[in-house]
């Protein structure tokens, strides 16, 4: 394993699906629901999202055959959206209709701003032929977001809201994290009192303990939301907040295709690049 591998594995459950599994059999054991992500994104051949496509198929076939409390989350460029946008609708809407059948769902998760409109487009039509099986993500640092917060809202989606974590134009994004969280706030209100089921994602303390005390105030049952973490980060937070019996479930990402995932997180913090220059040293 290269030196990278080994430190990416800090984020990463493994390269395989047996070994991201094992990781939600442990989560799962803290009560920790868990939503698996097979890495991937950006493909340039069909017979690549196709691949994409029948890895997710049996996925979904593990986690019901293992009977772990696990959903699933996918990228739509890894399922070919640069490519062909029928050819990939089709691919997803193959992978929703077997978490349908197998009562599970699927989670389309947000990628740069090129993607945002082409994303809830087809996450609309998803949710029109399959209802709550599937949900998109917002990310709170785009000034559209609220207004989309609005309309998804209004149809009762479900939606997963992040802050963001692609690198984004003044002219697109908040920058200032006042007005991240902001932003996040009123997002996350929008939505509940729409009625939609909400992720709430992030790490964040003061928007954690913000949405516990908003959602108690102004009586949103658990059953509505679900705090959401990224596999390695927080962890006994996690399990703190699934202790208090509040529904957790921690985004938990596989495979091999690692490095743009582990680039995102690496720059999300400082702190994160000291830990990869001391980490090759100690290799
Ligand atoms: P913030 O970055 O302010 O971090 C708060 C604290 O959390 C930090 O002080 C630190 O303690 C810890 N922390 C956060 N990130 C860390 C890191 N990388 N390494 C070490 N510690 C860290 N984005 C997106 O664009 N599209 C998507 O679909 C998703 N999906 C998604 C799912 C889930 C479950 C989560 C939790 C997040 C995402 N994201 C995402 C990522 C998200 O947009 C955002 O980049 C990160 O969550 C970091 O923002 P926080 O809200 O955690 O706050």
């Amino acid at each position: 394993m290269s030196a990278l591998a080994y430190l990416a594995r800090r984020f990463v459950a493994g390269e395989t699906m047996p070994a991201a599994v094992e990781a939600v059999k442990a989560l799962n054991q803290k009560n920790v629901m868990t939503s698996l992500d097979l890495l991937g994104e950006d493909v340039t051949s069909r017979e690549e999202a196709i691949q994409a496509r029948d890895a997710y198929l049996a996925l979904l076939e593990k986690i019901k055959a293992d009977n772990v409390d696990s959903n699933v989350s996918l990228k739509l460029t890894q399922m070919g959206l640069d490519l062909d946008e029928e050819f990939c609708f089709a691919l997803v809407d193959a992978v929703v209709q077997k978490a349908k059948d197998y009562g599970n769902f699927v989670r389309l998760d947000m990628e740069g701003s090129a993607y945002t409109q082409r994303t809830i487009d087809m996450f609309k039509r998803l949710f029109q032929k399959h209802g709550n099986h599937v949900g998109v993500v917002l990310q709170a640092y785009l000034h559209r977001s609220e207004e989309d917060a609005r309309a998804l809202g209004a149809i009762g989606a479900p939606i997963r809201v992040c802050k963001g974590a692609y690198k984004e134009p003044t002219s697109i994004a908040y920058k200032d994290m006042d007005d991240i969280r902001h932003s996040y706030q009123s997002m996350v209100q929008i939505l509940l009192k729409a009625g939609s089921k909400v992720g709430i994602a992030t790490h964040d303390d003061k928007l954690v303990n913000w949405a516990k005390g908003w959602t108690k105030e102004n009586n949103i049952p658990t059953s509505q939301f679900e705090f959401q973490f990224l596999y390695g980060l927080k962890r006994s937070l996690a399990i703190k907040l699934a202790a208090e019996s509040y529904q957790v479930r921690a985004y938990v990402p596989f495979g091999s295709h690692w490095m743009p995932y582990f680039i995102r997180r690496l720059r999300e913090r400082k702190e994160n690049v000291f830990f990869v220059i001391k980490g090759l040293f100690e290799n």
